[in-house]
């Protein structure tokens, strides 16, 4: 497992989202409110519009395209409920911020 630096720990905020680009894979980086930094898959699930060009609430994250949303913390779909965003594993370490995309393939769902 190869975990890749994608920012430093200071760039992101808590409540806000970023998408980041993971060998090869976009990947969206999202802070929920009250809760710890999570990775997902950074397009989405149903025609692979990019989540970062969505809406974050803090909750829940909202795609543009067709407005499916997703619970930020797990990553299942809200709305459609089958639904769900493929989850890569994260970590902070001195400071910046590593996610691991190996292995993992993005979700999709029609
Ligand atoms: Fe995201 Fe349709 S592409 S809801």
């Amino acid at each position: 497992m190869t975990f890749k630096t994608v920012c430093k720990l200071e760039d992101l905020w808590e409540g806000e989202m970023q998408a980041f680009e993971v060998d090869g894979e976009e990947v969206l980086v999202v802070w929920p409110e009250g809760s710890e930094l999570c990775a997902y898959q950074g397009l989405c699930p149903h025609q692979d519009i990019p989540l970062e060009e969505g809406k974050f609430d803090g909750k829940v994250v909202t795609c543009r395209a067709h407005q499916w949303t997703f619970d930020a913390c797990s990553g299942k779909g809200l709305n459609p409920a089958g639904a769900v965003l493929s989850r890569y594993p994260i970590k902070v370490e001195n400071g910046e911020v590593l996610v691991q995309v190996e292995g993992i393939k993005p979700s999709t769902f029609a």
